[in-house]
């Protein structure tokens, strides 16, 4: 009898049984994912890690398990003990790694009973809230999709440490209470009791560290580490994530290049796909003209096509009066689109405006009667055929133009280019497309701030050939930075470093850092590379994102096991919250009170 659980010794998983064990007595441990009643015989499925296994509770085989079977409910755990049977070829499950058998129970112990869960714990749950589902992480994590989400995570980070191990990579740690290190976003503080109005920050990268590690000699580290970053969040913006971190010394970018397209195929191995080699590689200018974004999907075409010139001497004013001022007439054009409405296209014009500040969205359309739409009368029937056949744009195709500044012109037809590529349904899921973006300019100017800002970070190095423009021209500085994309995600970032101290000192003051605020924040850098720092550099691999792409999800929520939503709170430990006042008092910590709404 199954009466004590200390006795009792799982010998399958719910995955593992097949033809093989007819016959054979089992002891399987899971949860009841599913019950069935035929009659007088129960069914039921159990389910762990590994898969599902049907349980069938026949009065005439065994008859007390099958009258405690009338107990179990969903999300019970239950042991049972049975003979494995051949299923009758009519029930055969093909789709089902134990789709051949079904364990007959003689014995059944319940080794936990489950509340009713608040939703079923299987896969197609779409009509579920999201918030319920964090609320409930647990049981969510549950779900054999989630479940194969993160094994694949386990694989995908066993890969990259056998990967590099095999390079002579070390893995180092580097801490999380530390200093402010610089990548764009704001940080997490921790004020210190013990210095007391002091506080520590929480890494948004351990860019620094892992160039003094390059100092002290360790030539190549790595590290699958955690960051932080206060920022506004996204579908693939955490405010915690992983980072595949990495530093190099005696390195070019070809190098780095040459190692993380290496790790990256034994990445793309753990789900079937070779990834060919070299990755593609496309200057930040290029990405910007032709995909008006420097992290291009490039599954599909649909570049943008540039008309400034050839609508100069149109009679459109909004696209002679937009190029003489400087800005630029863009288009893309959309193959089968054309039996879009007015309504429909108006709609689009509407998302462009709101979220790119853009003034409109002209259009024409060609169909086997010829070239239509509302911009076809001022530009002239020779000229709207000319523009078609420029986009090598067929019967059936949409040109959609936008008359703008160069930024705003590429941001908003490089939305448009991915919004109109997924509803067209040209983006292949199977297709994994690495591209690597090089010559990003070193900076970028902050209108707001009035200053420049790296683009990267302040370590990255200038390209030799325009070191001297530093102070002269900043503006023109392109830098030794790269990313690494995949299917229009930014997964990776990189850089060759500064590693004199002269050249960071330049940079800083680039950036309008004076010397002694420089020393303050980053003295210790500074007098690091004063002693004999090697040429260096490295990348910085979102493995989150990763994953999420390898995975065929959408948002990185589906690939982090406790995640935050997208104002920062985790539903299920209800965090952030409030702290107890004897722990602000030993912190020195002094709450402003939020002011009364006037
Ligand atoms: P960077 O800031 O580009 O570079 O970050 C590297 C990669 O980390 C991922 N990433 C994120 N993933 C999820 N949520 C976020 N909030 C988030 N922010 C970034 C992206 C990104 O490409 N120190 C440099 C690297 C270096 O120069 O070596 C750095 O952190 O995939
Ligand atoms: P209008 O002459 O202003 O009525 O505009 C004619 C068409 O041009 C409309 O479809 C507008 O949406 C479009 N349009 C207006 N401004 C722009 C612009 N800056 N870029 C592209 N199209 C525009």
């Amino acid at each position: 009898m199954l009466d004590h659980l200390s006795d009792l010794k799982r010998t399958h998983h719910c995955g593992a049984l097949n033809n093989n064990h007819i016959g054979d007595d089992v002891l399987l441990m899971g949860w009841v994912s599913k019950r069935r009643d035929l009659g007088s015989i129960t069914f039921l499925d159990i389910r762990d890690r590994w898969g599902v296994t049907q349980l069938v509770l026949n009065p005439d085989f065994q008859a007390d398990a099958h009258t405690k079977a009338k107990e179990i409910r969903s999300e019970y755990v239950v042991a049972v003990k049975g003979e494995v049977r051949a299923r009758e070829e009519r029930n055969i499950n093909k789709r089902l790694a134990t789709g051949q058998i079904e364990v007959f129970v003689r014995e059944l112990m319940i080794l936990n009973t489950s509340s009713t869960p608040p939703f079923p714990v299987e896969n197609d749950i779409q009509d579920v809230g999201e918030e319920l589902r964090l609320k409930h992480r647990y049981l969510d994590l549950r779900r054999p999709v989630m479940q194969q989400n993160f094994v694949l995570r386990h694989k995908v980070a066993m890969a990259v440490r056998r990967y590099l191990d095999s390079q002579e990579f070390l893995e180092l740690e580097t801490p999380i209470l530390t200093k402010s290190t610089p990548e764009g976003a704001r940080d997490y503080l921790v004020p210190s009791r013990v210095h007391k109005g002091n506080f520590y920050a929480l890494p948004q990268s351990p860019q620094i560290f892992k160039q003094l590690f390059m100092v002290s000699g360790f030539e190549r580290y790595f590290q699958i580490t955690r960051c932080f970053r206060d920022e506004d969040l996204r579908a693939d913006r955490q405010p915690e994530f992983t980072q595949i971190d990495l530093e190099m010394s005696f390195v070019q970018a070809e190098d780095v290049w040459d190692l993380v397209e290496g790790m990256m195929v034994e990445v793309m191995a753990q789900i079937g796909v070779e990834a060919p080699r070299p990755f593609q590689r496309m200057p930040y200018s290029e990405a910007m003209d032709k995909y008006g974004t420097d992290k291009p999907d490039l599954r599909y075409e649909m570049e943008l096509i540039d008309f400034s010139d050839d609508v100069r001497e149109s009679s459109f004013k909004v696209f002679t009066d937009c190029v003489e001022h400087g800005g630029r007439v863009k288009a893309v054009c959309a193959p089968g689109a054309a039996g879009r409405s007015r309504k429909e296209i108006e709609k689009l014009e509407t998302w462009l405006k709101k979220d790119f500040g853009i003034r409109g969205l002209a259009w024409l359309k060609k169909t086997e009667d010829g070239i239509s739409g509302p911009i076809k009368k001022v530009l002239g029937e020779e000229m709207c055929a000319s523009l078609f056949e420029k986009a090598d744009g067929e019967a059936g195709s949409l040109m959609l133009f936008v008359a703008d500044t160069r930024e705003r012109a590429n941001q908003s037809l490089g939305a448009l280019r991915c919004r109109l590529a997924e509803e067209l349904g040209m983006v292949d899921e199977n297709s994994f497309r690495f591209l690597w973006v090089t010559e990003f300019p070193l900076l970028e100017h902050d209108h707001e701030a009035e200053r420049f800002v790296a683009l990267h970070h302040p370590f990255t190095s200038p390209l030799d050939e325009d070191l001297d423009k530093l102070e002269s021209d900043p503006d023109d500085v392109r830098a030794k930075a790269y990313d690494l994309v995949l299917n229009g995600y930014e997964i990776g970032g990189g850089s060759i470093r500064i590693h004199r101290r002269d050249v960071q000192n330049a940079m800083f003051s680039a950036l309008g850092l004076d010397k002694e605020e420089a020393e303050e924040k980053f003295g210790f850098l500074l007098n690091a590379l004063s002693y004999g720092a090697p040429p260096h550099g490295g990348i910085a691999l979102g493995l989150d994102r990763i994953v999420m792409i390898m995975a065929r999800e959408k948002s990185l929520r589906s690939v982090i096991a406790f995640p935050k939503t997208t104002n920062a709170t985790c539903l299920m430990t209800e965090t952030p919250g409030p702290v107890a006042v004897n722990q602000l008092v030993e912190l020195g910590v002094n709450i402003m009170r939020k002011k009364e709404k006037e």
